[in-house]
């Protein structure tokens, strides 16, 4: 069974529950987040963990953890979840938590992927699944997929194209991950 961790619109999260995959739990750092709506609507249980109401992030990271676990969550699947998670979380969930980047990682780590490669003036950036670890989009990748940056790309543009092959490529990345175990 399947955890999702969100902070934004939730177009990724849209699309693994398209797919049908076992989505249990979907945990956001903001209650603002549109993708919790998102999972509010499909009858998914969804909770914030907003790091203003904890200790310290061990403390919130550590509330996650056991929120999800105690939905029978097995894998966790970051999509736009824009927080870094602590060892305590890591921890819990070893070699099963994924992330969804919008660049051929190494290149272009962070919260800024699309800007930055739009202004590094790259011929070509992609989409990339990987394992998380504590650092900045820093685990070992799953797979990459290209995609051309044309000219005349804003990052309107480009963000859609790349958004569009993340739509396709995580979901059949979860689902040989998570259904094969
Ligand atoms: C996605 O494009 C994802 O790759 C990116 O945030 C977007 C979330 O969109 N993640 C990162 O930049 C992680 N460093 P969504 O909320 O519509 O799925």
């Amino acid at each position: 069974m399947i955890g999702v961790l969100v902070s934004g619109e939730g177009s990724n999260l849209q699309a693994l529950l398209d797919d049908g995959l076992p989505i249990v739990a979907v945990a956001s750092n903001r209650g603002e987040a549109r993708a919790l709506a998102r999972a509010e609507t499909a009858g998914i249980a969804a909770e914030c963990f907003p790091l203003g109401a904890y200790e310290s992030r061990e403390a919130r990271d550590a509330a996650m953890a056991d929120w999800l676990a105690t939905r029978g969550v097995e894998w966790v699947v970051l999509a736009g979840y824009m927080h870094l998670l602590r060892p305590v979380f890591l921890e819990r969930f070893t070699g099963r938590v994924i992330n969804v980047h919008p660049a051929l990682l190494p290149e272009f780590p962070g919260a800024h992927a699309i800007e930055e490669a739009l202004a590094a003036g790259v011929p070509e950036t992609g989409a990339t699944v990987h394992y998380v670890d504590e650092g900045v989009d820093s685990g070992p990748v799953i797979v990459q997929e290209r995609v051309v940056v044309e000219p005349g790309d804003t990052v309107e543009t480009l963000r859609a194209r790349i958004q569009a092959v993340e739509h396709e490529l995580l979901p059949r990345v979860v689902r040989d991950l998570c259904l094969a175990r």
